[in-house]
């Protein structure tokens, strides 16, 4: 039997052993498995760690607020926290082609990391200067790749990743998670203390809502998707299935919305109105390489629609994706 307590333990006296009175940086997106890997060093070596979180303005609504109120107001592990929203939507000016796209956020995605990094790793403020760099690699990254470290990528999208920054950085790896499924993953994470609701949470992409506004990336589209983004997965929380008694959100896989540049007509009270077009996506899958569109309740489609225009002004239509993978993906880009 797998007694969490024991295991926690363990991996925390594993944790300490290696690292000694070394410090250790980590790189913290939001996501499951580097929240979890956060959680665990923190347990272990407290102030020895610090995580820096990249907000590269393509983040979900409230999403930044969230993981810092999680991590330095929760647990009190030490964040930093760089907003580079502005160089990113700068790069991203005029820049429609998704693999262009995707690459240049990966690109400063890797350099603004590796800028505080490199000043972590001479030492600030009482701090010695790091040593290692952890990451959140889980047991299915380390066989996808044959035994190396980087994360998988696909030739269809390039998926952007961090291998190799360890080399480049000169630091040493600590990979807490490295013999664990994903399933395993999230229970370590409910066990130290991290919300349900964000250990269970749908996979995010890295380059965030990027690839989630088709064609040019612009600040406006962004705030416009974020708001519309809520609403669906808020909905999609609250609307239990009766047969399951579980929420839709738990019912499907991955759920989002996506922005589309184009305007159509519509009308609201006496007026006419011209405004932005979103598609609501939500896909059941098991492995994310073949999917099917969710079928998602009439009556959550209905609200979702209505409070989106009614909302967010701005958008004053909502569509659904009934496309399965393949032959269509799941992101739109
Ligand atoms: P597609 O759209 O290829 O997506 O059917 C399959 C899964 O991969 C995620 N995805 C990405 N994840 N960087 C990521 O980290 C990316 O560039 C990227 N593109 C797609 C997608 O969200 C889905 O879970």
């Amino acid at each position: 039997d797998w007694i969490m307590g024991d295991y926690i333990e363990e991996a925390v006296a594993r944790i300490r052993e290696q690292v000694g009175d070394e410090e250790v940086i980590l790189g913290l997106s939001g996501g499951v498995d580097s929240s979890v890997a956060a959680a665990l060093i923190h347990r272990a070596i407290g102030d020895q760690l610090t995580c820096v979180f990249v907000d590269h303005g393509l983040l979900r609504l409230n999403e930044g607020d969230m993981v810092m109120d999680m991590f330095e107001g929760k647990l009190h592990a030490r964040v930093i926290r760089v907003d580079a929203s502005e160089m990113f939507l700068g790069e991203l000016a005029g820049v429609t082609d998704p693999e262009q796209k995707r690459k240049i956020i990966g690109r400063l995605f890797v350099d603004v990391f590796k800028a505080e990094a490199a000043k972590l790793k001479a030492g600030t403020g009482g701090h010695k200067g790091a040593t290692f760099l952890a990451q959140g690699t889980i047991y299915p990254d380390v066989v996808e790749s044959g035994g190396t470290k980087t994360k998988k990528a696909t030739t269809i999208k390039s998926h952007h990743n961090v291998g190799g920054l360890p080399e480049q950085l000169g630091l040493k790896l600590l990979e807490p998670l490295r013999e664990l499924f994903k399933d395993e993953v999230r229970a370590l994470g409910v066990a130290l203390g991290l919300p349900p609701e964000m250990v269970y949470r749908h996979p995010f992409p890295g380059p965030g809502l990027g690839v989630r506004i088709l064609g040019e990336v612009k600040k406006q589209y962004a705030d416009l998707l974020r708001r519309a983004d809520a609403i669906f997965i808020d909905e999609l929380r609250g609307w239990k299935d009766e047969a399951t008694g579980k929420s839709w959100y738990d019912l499907t896989s991955q759920a989002f919305t996506v922005f589309l540049p184009v305007k159509s007509v519509g009308v609201m009270g006496d007026g006419r109105t011209y405004d932005y077009v979103v598609a609501l996506r939500a896909v059941q899958t098991s492995d994310f390489m073949t999917a099917d569109w969710a079928e998602l309740p009439y009556g959550l489609l209905k609200k979702v629609s209505s409070r989106i225009i009614n909302e967010v002004r701005g958008i004053n239509r909502v569509t659904y994706d009934v496309s399965s993978k393949p032959p269509a993906t799941i992101e739109w880009e």
